[in-house]
C-alpha cells in the first residue's frame, strides 16, 4: 500500500491506495481559514500538522492489514502559501495563502526591480498577488521584526512533511509557484532574489517530486501508528498531483479541477511555448515535463460561500439536488465568481462578484444553478486562451468537487463544448501523491506506467449541440460583465 496526502485549503484528504490503484480507505479532516481583513487569507501551519497526524492515525486504526505493508507516503498541497520558519524550523507567523491578495503593491515592486520581460524569461510567470515572492516582500516590509528572524521558508505541504520527517526540502512543481525559481533550469534564481534584496539562502534545497526524502521520525511514527520505515517521498503541488492522478502525462491532455479554486491545465512537454504570461507555466511532478494552467480563484469557494450565507444547515448534495429542474442559463440569472478577485484571465485582485438579471420568479435553485454556471464560464475563459493559442481541447478530464455532481459534469461538457471524462475517483491530487509514492517505491518504471494501472475512467459526458449554442450566447454576455463592473471596485 501507499498513502497520498492532499493538503487542501479547506481540509486534508488522505487516501490509502493498494497495488492495483484502488482507493481502499479515505479520511478527511478539515481546518478553517483566518480572514482578518478583506483580501487576507491565512492558516495556522500547526492545524495542518495536527489534522494530518489525526487523519493518518484514524486511517491506520481502521486498517485491517499489517502497517509494515504501507510502504510509502507522499504529499500534494495547496500551492504558493508562505510558511516562514525560524532557525529551529518553527513558523514565525501564520501562513499567508494562495488566495490572499494583499500584495498588489509588492507585485509592482517586483516588476520595477526585475523587469516584466526578464521576470517572465526566468520564472515563466507574471507577478501575481497569490504567488510566494510578493508575500515574502510583504512580510519584509510590514513585519520587519518577524522577517529578520527568518532562516528559511517552505510551502504548506513541505511544512507538514518537514514535521513528519525532520528534513527540510522543496520540490520543483511547488517551487515553480514561488516566482523565485528559474523554471527552465530548475534552480533558485539568485538574480530575482538579489534584485529584491532577499537572501537566496532562505530558499530550501530542491528535489524531484518522486525523490525519497527520508522516513518518519520515531515520534511521528508513534503518533500516526505508521511504521518508522515508511518511506517518505517529496510530492507535488496540488495541481501537478491532480495532473498525475488524472493521467495528464502526455501532450494533448487537459484537466479541469474544481476545489476551493478551479483550474484548467494542459500538459507541456517543453518549457518553450509562449503564452505571454496569460496562463501559469509550471514544472510538472513528472521530472522533465511542464504544464500550463488558468486559475479561477473562487470556484468551489463560490458554492461554499453561497451555502454559508443562504443554506448553512444543508449539505452540498441537498443544495445542488434540484439544479437540473432549472434550464441552462438559469432563466436569465448570471453570476460572476469574483468573490476574492480573479486570476485568469483578468489578474485583478480588486474585482468583485455579481448576480445579474434577477427576476421576481427566481427561486433559490436558480441562484445555485447560476453559481455553477458562473464558475464554469470562468474556467471556460481559460479554455478559450488555450484554444486561441492553437491547442485542441475536445476531451477534458474533470476532478474535484465539480466531478461529484452529474448535472455539473454535463454543464461542463456543454459550456466547454468538449467531451468531459469522469474518473473512478475524483480525488486527483491525493491519487497523484499516492502515485508518486508508488513510483518512488519502485512499483513502476515510470509515472506513465503507473497511470496506465491506476487511472480509470468511469463515465463520459458529451456536449449537447442545443445547449452548447445557448451557452455560447450567454458566455458572450458573461465576458462583458467584468469590464462593466470593474469601475465599482477601483
Ligand atoms: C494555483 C493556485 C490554487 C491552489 C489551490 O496557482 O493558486 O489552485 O493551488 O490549492
Amino acid at each position: 500500500y501507499v498513502i497520498g496526502v492532499d493538503l487542501g485549503t479547506s481540509a486534508v484528504k488522505i487516501l490509502l491506495v493498494d497495488q492495483l490503484g484502488s482507493v481502499v480507505q479515505e479520511v478527511s479532516k478539515s481546518y478553517s481559514l483566518i480572514q482578518e481583513k478583506t483580501g487576507y487569507s491565512e492558516q495556522a501551519p500547526q492545524d495542518w500538522v495536527d489534522q494530518t497526524v489525526a487523519g493518518l492515525s484514524d486511517l491506520v486504526q481502521s486498517f485491517n492489514g499489517n502497517v509494515v505493508d504501507i510502504e510509502g507516503i507522499s504529499f500534494s498541497g495547496q500551492m504558493h502559501g508562505l510558511v516562514l520558519l525560524d532557525e529551529h524550523q518553527e513558523p514565525l507567523r501564520h501562513a499567508i495563502l494562495w488566495n490572499d491578495t494583499r500584495t498588489t503593491e509588492q507585485c509592482k515592486q517586483i516588476y520595477e526591480a526585475v523587469g516584466e520581460e526578464r521576470l517572465l524569461d526566468i520564472t515563466k510567470n507574471p507577478a501575481l498577488e497569490g504567488f510566494t515572492l510578493p508575500k515574502i516582500l510583504w512580510v519584509k516590509q510590514n513585519e520587519p521584526h518577524i522577517y529578520e528572524k527568518a532562516a528559511s521558508f517552505v510551502l504548506p505541504k513541505d511544512y507538514v512533511r518537514l514535521k513528519l520527517t525532520g528534513a527540510l526540502h522543496m520540490e520543483y512543481s511547488d517551487a515553480a509557484g514561488t516566482l523565485m525559481l528559474d523554471v527552465a533550469n530548475k534552480a533558485w534564481s539568485s538574480e530575482v532574489c538579489e534584485q529584491l534584496d532577499i537572501d537566496v539562502d532562505l530558499c530550501p534545497p530542491l528535489v524531484a517530486s518522486h525523490a525519497e526524502v527520508g522516513t518518519l521520525t520515531p515520534e511521528m511514527a508513534k503518533a500516526t501508528g505508521l511504521s518508522v520505515d515508511t518511506k517518505v517521498f517529496a510530492g507535488g503541488a496540488d495541481n501537478a498531483c491532480g495532473a498525475i492522478g488524472s493521467g495528464i502525462l502526455e501532450e494533448g491532455k487537459s484537466l479541469c479541477s474544481i476545489g476551493t479554486s478551479g483550474v484548467v491545465l494542459s500538459y507541456e512537454e517543453n518549457n518553450d511555448k509562449d503564452f505571454g504570461g496569460k496562463v501559469h507555466y509550471f514544472n510538472h511532478g513528472e521530472e522533465s515535463a511542464y504544464y500550463t494552467m488558468g486559475v479561477t480563484l473562487s470556484a468551489g469557494y463560490s458554492l461554499t460561500w453561497f451555502k454559508e450565507v443562504f443554506a448553512k444547515e444543508e449539505s452540498f448534495d441537498e443544495l445542488v439536488a434540484d439544479v437540473h429542474t432549472v434550464s441552462p442559463g438559469s432563466d436569465g440569472l448570471l453570476f460572476t465568481p469574483y468573490l476574492v478577485g480573479e486570476r485568469t484571465p483578468h489578474a485583478d485582485a480588486n474585482i468583485r462578484a455579481s448576480f445579474i438579471g434577477m427576476d421576481s420568479s427566481h427561486e433559490r435553485k436558480h441562484f445555485v444553478r447560476a453559481v455553477l454556471e458562473g464558475i464554469t464560464f470562468s474556467l471556460h475563459e481559460s479554455i478559450e486562451i488555450f484554444r486561441e493559442s492553437g491547442k485542441t481541447i475536445d476531451s477534458i478530464i474533470s476532478i474535484g468537487g465539480g466531478a461529484k455532481n452529474e448535472d455539473w459534469l454535463q454543464m461542463q461538457a456543454d459550456i466547454f463544448n468538449a467531451e468531459v471524462v469522469k474518473l473512478t475517483s475524483e480525488q486527483g491530487p491525493g491519487m497523484g501523491a499516492a502515485m508518486l509514492a508508488a513510483y518512488g517505491c519502485g512499483w513502476f518504471e515510470s509515472l506513465q506506467d503507473c497511470s496506465k494501472a491506476f487511472v480509470k475512467q468511469a463515465k463520459t459526458y458529451q456536449p449537447n449541440p442545443d445547449r452548447v449554442e445557448r451557452y455560447q450566447a450567454l458566455f458572450d454576455v458573461y465576458k462583458q460583465v467584468y469590464a462593466q463592473t470593474q469601475a465599482m471596485n477601483e
